[in-house]
Order: C-alpha cells, then structure tokens, then sequence
C-alpha cells in the first residue's frame, strides 16, 4: 500500500460477484492475508440460507461483529482482505468500528442476469440462486466504495485494485498558500496519502507543490502537481479534492477546470471562506455532472489548520461520509476527545456558519478593543491592561483573551509594539456577509454590525483626525474605571453577542430548512477556532434544548447580576466620549429585548400615516389590520 498504514480491505458486493476469487488474487498480490466473510457465519446461518430463507439483519449482528474483530486483529499487525456482501450501510456501521480511517471499500457490481449466470455456474456455494434478488433487493451501494465493473476478467480487476490502491494519493488539496500547505501537513502527519496541486505561473508560482514536498519529511510520500489533470488522475476514486484558494472567482475557476476531469460521485470540498449561497449554487452546478460539493468553513488560522482547526462542513449528506475520516481526523479535539468537525446540514449550511462564527469573531475582537480602549483611556499603559486582561482569565477565558493579553505585552525597540500599529483596521468581507445576513433575515444580531462599523468608521483616520480636531473636548476630569464593573460588563455583552449569533443560526435553519443542531456547532467551536472559549463550552448544554439563551434560568441570574455594571461602564463611557460601539449595543439590545410595551406603536402610526401601511390594534386579538384617516 501507499503508506506505512494498514488496511482492511473490503471486497464487497451481491453473492457471486466474484468476492472470494478477486480477494484471493488481491491478498497474494499484496502478500497480505485473505479471510472469507462466509467461513465466519454462524452455522444457523448457513443453514438458513441453505434452506432458501434470506438473513436477517438480526441474523447478521454477530457475524459482522466477529467480522469487525477480526478486521481490528488484523490491521494491529498488516492489512488484510476480507471478501464480505456487506450489502448496507448499517453492516458497515459495524464493520469499520473502531478502524474508520483504515478501510476501503471495493464494490464488485454488475446485472443481475451477469451475476445470475454465475451463480448456476457454481455447484459448491450455500447460496441457492433464489435469494439473489433479495440480495440484489437489499444492496445499499456504498458512496465512497471503489466501484468496479465484474465483465472484466479477475486477474485485470485485481490489477486496477493494486494500482488504485498503492499508486494512488486518498486525498488531494489543491492550492498551497498558508491554509493549503497547513492542511496538507496535517492531513500527511495523519499517514493520508496526499496529492498536492498549485496551479504553475510563470516567475511567479513555480514548482511550488514539488518544492514544499521537498521542505517538509512529513510530505515525503504524497505526490506533487503542477499539472492539474495529472494530479486528478493521481487520486484513488471515488477523488476527495480540497480546494484551498481564495473565494469567489478563483473557486469558480478551479470547479470549472475540475469538471471534466471528475467522474460520478468525486467529491469536491470547499475550504475557503466562501460566500453561502454562492456555495448553493455550486452544489447545484456540479449536481448536474453528478459531482458532490461540499462546502466546509475552517477555523484557527495557520497553526489551526497546522495542528487541527475547526472544520464546518455542509452539503450532501451522503459525500460527508465520504470525506468524514479525513476532516475528522485533522480536526482538533474538545474536551470529550472529540472532533471538533461535524456534518452541518445541506446546501451552504457549513459556510453559513463559519460566516456567523466570523460575525461572532468580530464582536469578540471588538469588545475586547473597547475594553483595552476604556483602561487605555483610565491612563493604563500596555503591560497594566495585559495585567488586568490577564485577572480575567479565569472567569472569561477564550483564546481571543489570550492573544490580546500577549498582543499587549509585546515590546520593540522604544517601547509597546501595539503603541506603532496604525489603528486602521481591515476586514476580508465576512462581518459585512454577517450584516446583509442578519438584515435579510429579520434578525437583530446588533453587535455584528456594531463590530463592523467600529472597523469601518476605523478607517476614515484622516476624517477621523479632522473632527477630532474640531469636536474634541477638554477632558478635564479624570476617567475613573472599575475593573471589576469593567469584567462584569464585558462577560455580560459576550453573552448578549453568543445569543445574537445562535439566535441568527437558529433563524437561518428554519429559513433554509437546514435543521441545524446548535449545541452540535457550539461543541465544535470549543477547540481549534479563533471564538473557543470557557463560554462556548457552556452553551453545549444551555443550546440543546432553547435557542434563547438569555431565558435559561442560570444565564438570566448571571445577566441580572452583571447588567448595572454594563449600564454604569456604557454610560460612563459615553459621558467621557470614549466610543464603545459594541458594548453600547450589548446593553441597548437587552434593554430594547426586554422591553414589554415599545415605542414600535408610533412607528406604525407614521407608516400609516403617510402609507397607509395599516397597523395592529392592542385591544383586537383577531390580529386584523387597521387603518386610520389621520388628518380628517
Ligand atoms: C478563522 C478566521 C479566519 C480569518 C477571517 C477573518 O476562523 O480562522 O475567522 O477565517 O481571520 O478571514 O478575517 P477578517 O477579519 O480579515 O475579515
């Protein structure tokens, strides 16, 4: 095989295919040991059938679970191939327990009249040709099973396994910049075998693929491309291909030179920070070429990517499985030991949520920019807010508190790093993806747009600088901060943004009929993403059975007791014209969410007023419409 790894090799299909004989040949081929399924049945089995009664599936539970322990035995030590019908998904539920990432699929098919034709050719085998339909009946093809045809002769189908097998790469990425090459290294150090593809342009990306292979032991075995068709052809099928490229146009441009290299159920998986309902559409587009697309947001930069991200992905059901072993193994892990990757839902679920963990991300990052803002501004330098930061630790944890803490304590020649960053800040598309999100879908996820815009009005520094100098006051008075109140706010306005952004999932399931599983997406971002936090973790068990979060009983007697806090350091902070987008709108959304009566009733009047947009009455519960001449 093409890797130090051992396998269990699964010939599968109906009886008389041909299982025994091409296992056979293909366990001498490989010198690796062969084990006929059917010597495992029980007697009672054999007898059954013999009788011309078909196997049940309780009939079938021992068998393939001795069939699983052997397949276990066996890869401790070598690879091995065992001939086995394993004609459903749920048999091969159990036969790949334990060993997921070290079994392969052949599916030996062909007609029922081919395989009719060899069955009354055999004398010796239990199996009367009468229950060949039932198994024809019974057969659930597995997606990600090697598929090969029965007309050919066994010696050429053993070969084409054989060279499937060990001359082929299991899975490929395609693009090698930082996330690309990351991944690569990862998916390598797991002992995949891995075909890498960079496009070639001249004096500007060359031999990249052969080069990074070259600079890194772990890639020593995986196979490297400048020639895509080459690369395509270098994959064991059905081909699992990563793109790692940059959204929009280029993943438009690699789908489109992938298509006519692919065949029937290849899956293509989309790492980038796509655009979800661009993702739908190539779902649909390569549905017509009978290609899967699987849209999978990855979180935690380069080291993430490096040494396990958070992986999101969506889209077929059916070609997750496919991909499953793989994105679930170069994921990081939670505190359980498990994954943090798994399956999202349909369409462009996955890049659904890697774009609200973003918008999350961004109201994260802002935050803690206005709480570094306010100490800055109650004459803290670096090293005292990294101090202070540093007290929170315990009762807010998250990786984003962590890097901040260091981002603060970084010194260069002359003083604080952080001191010589020009405060302009940049942003790639996905908060402002959040925001339009969020409007289109009538949800009120504030502190995204807060976040966002707090970016935005960042980036007018010379406008900025203009009107301080025309509307800056003379702050006479000291800005005296608790840091205490200053934590209690902070947590409170984290856990306004966390509501905010399960609530938009939550809308945006129903929307698109996704059926997403919150406390599932909150389980994955608690290791691996740029928003794992103590929090998050938290939210596994309150998302489960509420998607409101601010009405679980033990989140309404922490809001209680932080929210004076949060108004006294907003109000405070607003009286001393410190900008504080973010916590301002955590503590106008409660207020606003909280609010029994409104003053929504005037708006409506005005609408109709000048519309006739009609409104709603207080005392009809009948929920008709009204409409008043206001001026007669
Ligand atoms: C992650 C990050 C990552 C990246 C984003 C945000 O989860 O690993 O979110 O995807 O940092 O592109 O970038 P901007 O702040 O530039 O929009």
């Amino acid at each position: 095989m093409n890797s130090n790894k051992q396998f269990a090799i699964f010939i599968m299909g109906v009886s008389g295919v041909g299982k025994s004989t091409i296992g056979k040949l293909l366990a001498d081929q490989l010198s690796i040991p062969f084990f006929d399924g059917d010597d495992y049945h029980p007697e009672a089995n054999k007898k059954k059938m013999a009788n011309g009664h078909p196997l049940n599936d309780d009939d079938r539970y021992d068998w393939l679970l001795n069939l699983n322990r052997l397949a276990n035995d066996q890869i401790a030590n070598t690879s091995c191939v065992i001939a086995c019908s394993a004609l459903k998904e749920s048999y091969r539920e159990l036969l790949k327990k334990g060993i997921e990432t070290n079994i392969k699929w052949v599916l030996l098919h062909g007609t029922f009249d081919q395989v009719l034709e060899r069955i009354q050719q055999r004398t010796s085998h239990f199996m009367p040709t009468s229950l060949l339909k039932s198994q024809f009946d019974t057969l659930e093809e597995p997606i990600e099973a090697l598929k090969i045809n029965i007309r050919e002769t066994p010696q050429k189908i053993t070969t084409f396994i054989v060279n499937e097998l060990q001359k082929k790469s299991e899975f490929g990425i395609i693009g090698l910049g930082v996330m690309g090459k990351s991944l690569a290294r990862n998916l390598a150090s797991h002992n995949f075998t891995l075909s890498m593809f960079n496009r070639h342009v001249a004096k500007l990306e060359e031999n990249i693929a052969e080069d990074f292979k070259n600079e890194h032991s772990e890639l020593s075995k995986t196979l490297a491309f400048d020639d895509l068709t080459k690369f395509v052809n270098s994959l064991q099928s059905p081909r699992k291909i990563m793109l790692m490229v940059n959204a929009g146009k280029p993943v438009d441009a690699v789908v489109k030179s992938l298509i006519p290299l692919l065949s029937k159920d290849d899956v293509i998986i989309d790492g980038g920070n796509s655009h979800y309902k661009k993702t739908q559409e190539r779902i649909d587009l390569l549905n017509n070429h009978q290609i899967h697309f699987i849209g999978a947001g990855v979180s935690g930069g380069e080291q993430g990517a490096l040494k396990g991200p958070s992986i999101m992905p969506g889209g077929n059901a059916d070609a997750y499985k496919l991909i499953q072993p793989y994105l679930e193994s170069i994921a990081a892990k939670n505190k359980h030991n498990q994954p943090c990757c798994t399956y999202i839902g349909s369409g462009g679920s996955g890049h659904f949520i890697k774009m609200v963990h973003n918008g999350i991300e961004y109201a994260e990052m802002q935050l803690l920019a206005e709480a570094y803002f306010i100490l800055q501004n109650a004459g803290k330098n670096p090293d005292e807010i990294a101090d202070i930061l540093e007290s929170w630790s315990t009762a807010a944890s998250s990786y984003l508190l962590e890097i901040t803490i260091s981002i603060l304590r970084k010194k260069e020649e002359g003083g604080w790093l952080i001191d010589n960053i020009l405060d302009t800040s940049g942003n790639k598309g996905t908060g402002n993806w959040t925001t339009i999100a969020t409007a289109e879908l009538g949800m009120p996820s504030t502190m995204i747009p807060a976040s966002l815009f707090a970016r935005y009005i960042s980036a007018f520094k010379t406008e900025r600088i203009e009107m301080n100098e025309v509307y800056s006051t003379d702050r006479n008075n000291i800005f005296l901060i608790d840091e205490g109140e200053l934590l209690n706010a902070y947590q409170l306005a984290r856990i306004v943004n966390h509501h905010q952004g399960f609530k938009l999932l939550s809308q945006a399931s129903n929307t698109y009929d996704w059926n997403l599983n919150l406390s599932k997406i909150a389980g994955i971002w608690t290791n691996g993403c740029i928003i794992r936090s103590t929090l998050m973790e938290e939210l596994i068990d309150l998302l489960k059975n509420d998607d409101n979060i601010l009405l679980n009983s033990t989140i309404v007697l922490q809001v209680k007791a932080l929210r004076s806090s949060l108004n006294r350091v907003v109000s405070q902070a607003v009286l001393h014209e410190i900008t504080i987008p973010c916590l301002s709108e955590a503590t106008n959304f409660l207020n606003g969410y909280s609010t029994a009566n409104s003053s929504a009733n005037i708006i409506q009047a005005q609408r109709d007023f000048f519309g006739a947009h009609t409104y709603q009455r207080v005392d009809d519960a009948s929920g008709t419409f009204y409409h008043t001449n206001w001026e007669e």
